[in-house]
């Protein structure tokens, strides 16, 4: 990067104040885009702002920052932008990843490297820039790998819309840090600083389990994925269906090259409960070409998943990837899939992410396959369903809850 040590003479262009980027320019694809999703927002632009001032005062250049939960590139593209070589990004999401991309390459960016939640991505970093995320057990993994991996003098800024803040984070970052100062709110943003990282214990608190011996299932979790080691209510909904029609299910699986997808498998309870089932019913031996693919755009979930095939023993027959919608499916491939669509998209309620789950399920499938789809009663996914894959019927409704399968026309 350009030189950051402090002297004015030879000091950065960016010191005291934030260059214009053109934010407006960076866009969410291949995520989900409409009007009222945008691709940046003003916290992005607080922890820049801040990440300027701070790596001017301390002399920190690019290869000593690290950046996690950057959704699209707002933070790692104007740290780039602004002479910054080397820094590290994080990105939970594999949508996230592409757009950045395809964000940088469209804005002629390079220079920075991308890593997963490991030593990697944080020995030596004495800036960490983090994007809060949603949920607490995610705030604590993260903040457990800066204060476990980065310099002993790291500053880590975390910054949210102060509608989405709790004081929850402030205690989870006390847990971790010996100096945690909440930040005047700007914009509706506010900044969080932590420093005087505390000692950790040997092993990183996650992945968690548990077990649940009413379906003969062990869950692990690390901390972004969806339900932690529990099981979610609409999951036992589809799971117990799956159960209830054993005999129909068998039908599918006795398909020659019999392939089955878990799409947006998060911890992986569905492919693992119907790996279960197929060595409960045929024996593993038995059916050789049987696949059965998990795969979600998270990387937490991706790392669960894989936590619990092996704990289930099924790891050998369930392939766990990280792919956005499963694109790497050839269409027409596929017999069954099971599928527990999103209906939250970051912290606006947005169908989008589902139907984007059921179009991949149809283009997947090969005619006559079969979707089984647990969603909320109240959306529109039946009629979705019928649109993009073909016949659904209803199986089961709950007040809450609707179970279908849509037979591939
Ligand atoms: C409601 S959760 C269901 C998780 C799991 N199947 C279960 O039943 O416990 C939805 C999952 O879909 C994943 N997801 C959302 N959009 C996705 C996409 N475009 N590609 C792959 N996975 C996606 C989320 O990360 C999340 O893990």
């Amino acid at each position: 990067m350009a030189c950051a040590d402090g002297d004015d003479s030879e000091g950065p262009a960016y010191a005291g104040r934030v260059p214009e980027f053109p934010y407006a320019r960076l866009r969410r694809f291949p995520d989900v885009e409409a009007p009222n999703l945008q691709a940046w927002d003003a916290t992005d632009e607080l922890l820049v702002a801040r990440a300027l001032t701070l790596a001017a005062e301390r002399g920190i250049d690019g290869a000593a920052i690290a950046v996690i939960g950057d959704g699209y590139g707002a933070l790692t593209l104007p740290l780039v932008a602004a002479g910054f070589d080397g820094v590290r990004v994080h990105q939970e999401l594999v949508t996230g990843r592409r757009a950045l991309e395809r964000n940088a390459v469209a804005l002629a960016a390079s220079g920075f490297a991308a890593h997963e939640l490991d030593a990697e991505l944080l020995r030596g970093a004495r800036l960490v820039l983090l994007q809060l995320p949603k949920g607490l057990a995610e705030l604590e993994e993260v903040a457990d790998a800066v204060a476990r991996w980065a310099a002993p003098d790291v500053v880590l800024v975390a910054g949210g819309r102060v509608k989405h803040m709790t004081l929850a984070q402030n205690e989870v970052l006390a847990g971790l840090f010996g100096h945690v100062q909440p930040q005047r709110a700007e914009r509706k943003s506010r900044l969080i600083i932590a420093t005087e990282a505390l000692p950790v214990p040997a092993d990183p608190p996650f992945p968690v389990s548990a077990a649940h011996p009413e379906y003969g299932l062990t869950l692990c979790a690390h901390g972004g994925a969806f339900a932690g080691d529990r099981i979610d209510i609409g999951t036992r909904v589809l799971l117990d269906v799956m159960r209830e029609r054993a005999a129909e299910l068998g039908a599918l699986t006795r398909r020659d090259g019999f392939t089955a997808v878990d799409l947006g498998c998060g911890t992986g309870a569905l492919a693992a409960s119907l790996a279960l089932a197929l060595d409960a019913e045929q024996g593993t031996a038995a059916r050789p070409d049987a696949r059965i693919i998990a795969t979600d755009r998270s990387a937490a979930a991706v790392r669960s998943a894989r936590a619990t095939m092996v704990a289930n023993g099924v790891a050998d027959r369930v392939t766990v990837t990280l792919d956005d919608a499963g694109s790497g499916i050839p269409d027409g491939s596929v017999d069954l899939v099971l599928l527990n669509p999103p209906f939250h998209l970051g912290a606006s309620v947005h169908e989008g992410a589902g139907r984007r789950l059921i179009d991949a399920a149809a283009r997947m499938l090969r005619p006559g396959g079969e979707v089984w789809t647990v969603f909320n009663s109240h959306l529109d996914h039946r009629r979705a369903l019928a649109a993009a894959v073909g016949e659904t019927e209803r199986l089961v409704r709950t007040p809450k809850f609707t179970v279908t399968r849509s037979v591939r026309r």
